[in-house]
């Protein structure tokens, strides 16, 4: 399975021609991409002028549910992601979660209707500081999976998805936060294979890649991929620098 690795912008830069010039910086240093599928998820607002953008792969931050578009104020539909050749889209990244109420009703119907119309979700799953703290890093995680999957058909979910451990605690931009271990992300991707397999048998949870994200960079990039059974990063800072950027994704096709 070719390593994946996810360049989460969120809220950023602030201008439009910044977005520009990070993007085709990113598109130089990385050179010729081999081995490995590099994707950008940039804010809504700046995808347009990422247009067939050749090797590197398109992928909104967010979508929403309804299928057909309508009354829907502020929202993107995963129809209106595909026609600006967006092939991913995150889904119930934490910051959704904690800034935006979203809930798991809703990311099961996002997660479906992005599936539906053919865009590759990539679901984030993982724990808060006082979770973890309180034992619950299992119950939160395999509940994420299994409240985003519900009702979801096999033959749909078969068209494949990515999940992301990030645990909150581990993001760079977290109040309070510490470097996610080796040891600790191995725990995360045996828990989460188990209840892929639970959910969807063997066969199908098997081609699902899982990936770590909690900032990521170019220093501990070659190392999280030497020490744990991870197929890649969700990267958010650090995919704001270019240079860092392509370090790190050549780390990675190494
Ligand atoms: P980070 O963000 O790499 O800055 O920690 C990752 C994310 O939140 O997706």
């Amino acid at each position: 399975m070719k390593k994946i690795i996810i360049a989460n912008w969120k809220m950023n830069p602030p201008t439009f021609k910044e977005a520009q010039e990070i993007f085709s910086r990113i598109k130089k240093e990385l050179g010729r991409i081999k081995n490995l599928e590099v994707v950008v998820c940039p804010p809504f607002v700046y995808l347009s002028e990422f247009k067939k953008p050749g090797q590197i792969k398109l992928g909104g931050q967010d979508c929403f549910w309804e299928e057909k578009s309508g009354p829907f104020t502020g929202e993107i539909s995963p129809a209106m992601l595909k026609n600006f050749d967006c092939s991913f889209v995150i889904l119930g990244h934490s910051e959704r979660r904690k800034h935006f109420g979203e809930n798991y009703g809703q990311v099961n119907k996002k997660l479906k209707a992005a599936l539906s119309a053919g865009l590759m979700p990539i679901l984030c799953v993982g724990e808060e500081t006082e979770e973890r703290a309180a034992g619950r890093t299992e119950k939160t995680i395999s509940n994420q999976i299994n409240l985003a999957l519900r009702n979801i058909d096999k033959a749909l979910l078969e068209n494949g998805f990515i999940i992301v451990y990030e645990p909150v605690w581990a993001i760079s931009t977290s109040k309070i936060r510490h470097d996610c271990s080796s040891r600790e992300i191995n725990e995360a991707v045996r828990l989460i294979a188990g209840v892929l397999s639970q959910a969807l048998g063997e066969k199908i949870s098997r081609k699902i890649p899982i990936l770590y994200g909690g900032n990521v960079n170019e220093a501990n990039a070659k190392q999280y991929l030497n020490e744990t059974k991870i197929q890649g990063f969700l990267v958010g800072g650090a995919s704001l620098k270019p240079k860092s950027f392509a370090k790190l994704v050549k780390a990675a096709a190494r």
